[in-house]
């Protein structure tokens, strides 16, 4: 099979179009073929050895995928050969034709999700979803501070902010980009290039300050935003895009009442597996009704996987990228 492969860590030009064995299925996995593969920004932070795990070389990036079923390996159940599914597979050996995981990182693909919304499913979106209910507890009626607001993860994040029936304040680095997140139901937009951060959110909240921050950027952002929470109010850590990992006067915390929280999806899916499988069904029933639904921005050939990257790490999505082998 094709697959785009980490021969050493370093610059994700680095990566290799090449020839790889076929996967063999062990004892409880599942072949898929793969149609489609969701593009996140740890891809990069993995390829550059910048992230928490190191596999290691040679390994493909890409942690989510949908596909069909190809193979059942000895004892594997609950899928049949031909299904439409969608999985994960903490983070690597998706940026290929084919992957074999074990059945129980696969979901059944919903009849009116196309393969590219499937693959866009779980990282950005499950994250988003994840931190808004069991780290923020995020609440009807509450105002929602979603940073990065445009990219895969935030735009997710707006999505659902609206579903739970939060006021929800899309922060962009342009004005176009706040079009966009408002196109998919953000109330009210900031833009933090041009404005004080703090003092806009608290413009908009006449000055009460945000219930939950949703921050996926870090750095400034994120020292803006530990000055304008409101009283028992949560700072979700989701990542630093930014490329700055802040640190905080944790007297902020005191004064203000407010809890500062880590959030990391791809442990929760291991650690608690019947609550991810909950999360799911939820995802999947917003999808159905709409409320939910994975915005696809750019879709590039396996063969361009470092240019998929590169629009991702390089503030280019509007929501989603998606990889087709
Ligand atoms: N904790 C978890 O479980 C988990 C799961 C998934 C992802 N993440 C993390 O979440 C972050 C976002 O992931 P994503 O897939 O949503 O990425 P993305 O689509 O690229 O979005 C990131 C956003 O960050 C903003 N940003 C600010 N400064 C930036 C910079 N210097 N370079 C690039 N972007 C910058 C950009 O928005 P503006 O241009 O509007 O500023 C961009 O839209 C990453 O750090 C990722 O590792 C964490």
């Amino acid at each position: 099979m094709k697959a785009l492969v980490c021969e050493a860590y370093g610059p994700v030009e680095n990566l290799v179009y090449r020839d790889m064995p076929d996967p063999v299925p062990g004892a409880g996995e599942i072949r898929v073929a793969i149609e489609a593969i969701g593009v996140n920004f740890p891809d990069g932070l993995l390829v550059e050895g910048k992230y928490q795990a190191k596999p290691q070389v040679p390994f493909m990036p890409g942690g989510e995928f949908a596909g069909q079923v190809a193979a059942l390996g000895p004892g594997a159940s609950g899928f049949a050969v031909g299904d439409r599914v969608l999985g994960w597979n903490v983070g690597r050996g998706a940026y290929a034709e084919q992957i074999a995981v074990p059945a129980g990182e696969l979901f059944p693909l919903p009849a009116s999700m196309s393969m590219d919304q499937g693959a866009a499913l779980l990282c950005a979106t499950a994250t988003a979803h994840h931190a808004l209910r069991q780290r923020g507890r995020l609440q009807a009626g509450e105002i929602l501070v979603v940073l990065g607001a445009a990219g895969g993860t935030g735009i997710a994040a707006v999505q659902i902010g609206k579903a739970i029936g939060a006021r929800v304040i899309a922060v962009c680095s342009s004005d176009e980009k706040i079009a966009f997140a408002k196109a998919q139901g953000a109330d009210e937009g900031i833009n933090y290039s041009r404005e004080d951060l703090n003092q806009a959110i608290k413009r908009l909240t006449d000055g009460r300050g945000a219930d939950v921050v949703y921050d996926a950027v870090g750095g400034d952002a994120f020292d803006a935003c530990s000055r304008a929470m409101a009283w028992d109010g949560r700072l979700l850590i989701v990542g630093f895009a930014s490329g700055r990992i802040p640190t905080l006067p944790v007297n902020l915390t005191l004064v203000k009442g407010y809890s500062v929280i880590g959030v990391f999806w791809g442990a929760f899916t291991q650690r608690e597996p019947a609550a991810y499988a909950a999360n799911m069904r939820e995802l999947f029933a917003w999808f159905e009704q709409g409320k939910v639904v994975p915005v696809i921005d750019r879709v590039f050939k396996l063969a361009d996987g470092v240019k998929a990257i590169q629009y991702v790490t390089g503030r280019g999505a509007r929501g989603k990228v998606v990889i087709r082998p």
